[in-house]
């Protein structure tokens, strides 16, 4: 079948399988040539290992010069009578061919990482088959529910903000519009489910449950993903909902760092740069800011996409020749550094205060911004024949 790509409001209905493959691809060649992780981990479990910061980092973790054997756990959906699948699908099946290729492990779950049975899986999998243990555990799941572990009733987040409503534009990328909406605020059980789903909870408990069964080697080290930004994102991002959840999360990174002590174990959150990815695009009145952002650090050249972050944590934070992991004040590793540089937010709020529904495609980067989007479902890679067939047959005898 001929695939194209299908969208509705900011979600992706298709995905192409061979411009994911030519994503997977592009990454690891980026990681092959970029400054290399020293002294890197050996054994990593990735949660949330399918797209995003979780594959960039299973990517450079294994190309990017520490050659890691890897386990990735995503939920995703293959081909079916349904549908195409998703692009997270198509990213695991490429990945372990690659990694394979190198001699190196990669092992994908596909289910749902909140659940006791993929954990009992993963923990069977690391003492059986994965040597006994792991050396980083990266947490990367980005979702909108979680159930609670004691009743299975599902927490939802919301993206909204706390105090204030605000309002402000957003793109539509199925239209190529840009609207005017509103934000409302949060009840105070919507912030706890919040703090609940994107909070640290579920990092927490899965750090503990590894403790505890041994599989968390002697100086092993775990990281999670936030976003704080600058000032003018604040009330939508770091003073609203997600924001609070991410608080929670900084909170448990300092308590999980206690605890793997006794392991001479090691907890960071790393803080990231806000880029285009399957979950960031929920983000009500965002995008005039990405579009703007990524204007102004391409003419700086300080761009970088997933890939680039991750590739730069690992080879000069967490990793390398530093005797210590460098932090701030607050203990978070921060390799938002050159997103948050003042010259740079200076020049993002003069192109912010220009833009209109009728000018952003020429003031901010919205070619690019939807190009990114495109390229996480495997679509807009050059050297991609989008015109020609693509064999379902074959495509529903690749595993992940
Ligand atoms: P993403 O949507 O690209 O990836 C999320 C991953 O979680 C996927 O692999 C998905 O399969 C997996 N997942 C979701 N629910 C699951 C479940 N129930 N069971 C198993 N796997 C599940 O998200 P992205 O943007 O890479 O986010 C990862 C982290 O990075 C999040 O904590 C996010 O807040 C953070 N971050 C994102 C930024 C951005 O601009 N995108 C900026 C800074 C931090």
């Amino acid at each position: 079948m001929i695939i194209k790509p299908i969208i509705q409001g900011v979600v992706a209905r298709s995905a192409h399988p061979l411009g994911c493959q030519q994503s997977v691809l592009n990454q690891i060649e980026y990681v092959k040539n970029a400054p290399q992780v020293a002294d890197g981990p050996k054994k990593v479990l990735v949660l949330g290992a399918s797209s995003g910061f979780g594959l960039a980092s299973r990517i450079s973790v294994a190309f990017g010069g520490s050659q890691a054997d890897t386990i990735g756990v995503s939920f995703e959906r293959g081909p079916s009578d349904k549908g195409v699948g998703t692009a997270g699908w198509y990213n695991n099946v490429f990945f372990r061919e690659e990694a394979e290729k190198q001699g190196l492990i990669a092992k994908n779950f596909v289910g749902d990482a909140f659940s006791q049975d993929m954990r009992d899986h993963v923990v069977a999998y690391i003492q059986n088959e994965f040597g006994g243990s792991v050396d980083l555990v990266v947490y990367s799941l980005a979702t909108g529910v979680r159930p609670n572990p004691e009743t299975g009733e599902l927490w939802r987040s919301s993206i909204k903000t706390v105090g204030e409503p605000v309002s402000g534009p957003t793109i539509n990328i199925e239209l190529d519009t840009l609207e005017s909406m509103d934000v409302e605020t949060a009840s105070e059980d919507e912030l706890e489910a919040t703090v609940k789903v994107m909070g640290g909870e579920d990092w927490e408990s899965w750090i503990t449950m590894l403790s505890n069964a041994g599989v968390m080697a002697k100086g092993c080290k775990t990281v999670a993903y936030s976003y704080v930004g600058p000032e003018v994102t604040y009330p939508i991002y770091h003073h609203g909902t997600l924001g609070r959840a991410k608080a929670h999360l900084h909170g448990t990174a300092d308590l999980l760092n206690d605890r793997l002590k006794a392991l001479d174990g090691e907890a960071y959150v790393s803080v990231c740069k806000a880029l285009v990815t399957k979950a960031s695009v929920f983000i009500p009145a965002f995008s005039p800011y990405i579009l703007s952002l990524f204007k102004v650090m391409k003419e700086n050249g300080t761009h970088e996409g997933c890939i680039e972050q991750m590739q730069r944590l690992f080879a000069d934070r967490l990793y390398g020749n530093t005797a210590h992991v460098p932090v701030d004040d607050a203990r978070l590793i921060r390799v938002d550094d050159w997103e948050l540089d003042p010259e740079t937010q200076q020049a993002v709020k003069a192109l912010m205060a220009k833009m209109t529904a009728e000018n952003f495609h020429q003031i901010g980067d919205y070619e690019g911004y939807k190009l990114d989007f495109l390229q996480l479902n495997g679509f807009g890679y050059n050297n991609v024949n989008y015109n020609a067939r693509v064999n379902m047959d074959k495509m529903l005898l690749l595993q992940p």
